[in-house]
């Protein structure tokens, strides 16, 4: 089959390298390596030098930091999207907005065909692909890591090398790792040894509880419509925002997770994260939905927080049925807005103080004085009536 042109979702890595140059040797046509910045601290000088080494015709980064946060992270906050109650969901959540540029990027050039470095094995070959799809069912897929020959590592690095491709003379590290502004996953190598605790030396945006401030720090986040727009008073974008938590969260030793999950495929892998900023963004907007969210509202969006999750972890972002259910997220939203007051603490969360112009919570109702509105007397005919079809079934 013919091909006119490539874009593939380059991250500068090893595998994304002999990628890049198997497929000129393969379809010999011009191939186009697109970066994604999410966050993660690369240089991108010396990802462009090694991608044109490799023979990219072009190299395009684009800088999608500030759509990642608000578009993506921030609505996993507004969902409480927490996949089998562990998993924030930090890569699942990058895949479908790296493809959906990497369609602009096809369309801008011209090219018909997307390519990715998602192994055979993982969730993300199946979001990358399924986003592609939606959004343009016309371009050709191509990915490598189930076409080619390679069986593993040992045959890339022998690739490389014969191909001149840089390989990192530094050891690389025993595991694989991926990372963005909102979290680091690490998964692979050493880490399949469940008995094996996590080296402490991997660790990149955290410290350990242990050897985090014996003195607790107490921040404020602000929320507006169920997004936080505020530290300590402060205004600040959704990029700073999230940098500036993950600094506060890290240094705290907060949000780290070590798991095993249920992948799409199949298989159960175990994974580690470091989503510091998300820990304590999840852990606030809770306790704001606490005091904003009607009981019945709160309830139907609990049921629906697995479904939310899988689709997200699944790669189902642009399917009618997530979009739809984004819809209602962001109905519940519309006054989750206040300040909640956090106390910092050896990698733990506490919430210290709640306060919202939207607040359900009366506490001249709450409280035992007897105001209007509530009469305990009501009480009597209301439990009545509730144990009226318990005393039935008992006596029959
Ligand atoms: N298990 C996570 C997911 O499926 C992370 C996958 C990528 N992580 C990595 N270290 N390569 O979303």
């Amino acid at each position: 089959m013919r091909l006119k042109k490539i874009v593939l979702a380059y991250s500068g890595g090893l595998d994304t390298s002999v990628i890049l140059k198997w497929l000129i040797e393969k379809y010999q046509c011009p191939v186009i390596a697109f970066c994604a910045d999410l966050g993660q601290k690369e240089n991108w000088d010396e990802i462009k030098e090694k991608g044109i080494k490799c023979g990219a015709e072009k190299i395009i980064i684009r800088d999608l930091r500030e759509e990642f946060v608000k578009d993506y992270v921030y609505f996993a906050i507004k969902a409480g999207a927490i996949y089998e109650n562990w998993y924030m969901l930090g890569t699942a959540l990058a895949r479908p907005l790296i493809a959906k540029e990497q369609v602009k990027i096809a369309r801008d050039e011209e090219a018909d065909a997307l390519a990715h470095g998602a192994t055979g094995k993982g969730n993300d070959q199946v979001r990358f692909e399924l986003t592609y799809t939606a959004l343009a069912p016309d371009l050709k897929i191509i990915a490598p890591w189930r076409e080619w020959e390679f069986k593993g590592r040992t045959d890339l690095i022998e690739y490389a090398k014969k191909q001149g491709i840089p390989v990192p003379v530094t050891l690389e590290k025993p595991y694989s790792i991926d990372a963005n502004l909102f979290h680091i996953s690490y998964e692979g190598g050493i880490l399949e040894d469940l008995w094996q605790e996590p080296p402490e030396d991997m660790f990149i945006m955290t410290v350990s509880p242990e050897k985090a401030p014996d003195k607790p720090e107490y921040i404020e986040i602000e929320f507006e419509k169920g997004e936080p727009v505020s530290i300590n008073g402060e205004k600040l974008n959704p990029v700073e925002l999230l940098s500036k938590l993950n600094e506060i969260g890290g240094k705290h030793g907060i949000g780290r997770v070590d798991m095993v999950e249920n992948r799409f495929v199949g298989l159960k892998s175990r994974g580690i994260y470091e989503t510091p900023g998300g820990t304590i963004l999840h852990i606030a907007h809770r306790a704001l939905e606490q005091i904003t969210l009607d009981r019945e509202v709160m309830r139907i969006k609990d049921t629906l927080m697995p479904k939310v999750s899988e689709l997200i972890y699944y790669g189902f972002w642009y399917s009618p049925e997530f979009q739809s259910l984004k819809n209602f997220i962001e109905k519940t939203q519309e006054k989750v807005s206040g300040i909640i007051r956090l106390k910092l603490y050896k990698g733990n969360v506490f919430v210290a103080g709640r306060k919202s112009p939207y607040s359900l919570y009366k506490k001249e109702l709450a409280s035992f004085d007897e105001k209007e509105g509530y009469n305990p007397k009501d009480a009597e005919g209301f439990i009545r009536l509730q144990g009226l079809r318990l005393k039935i079934y008992n006596i029959s």
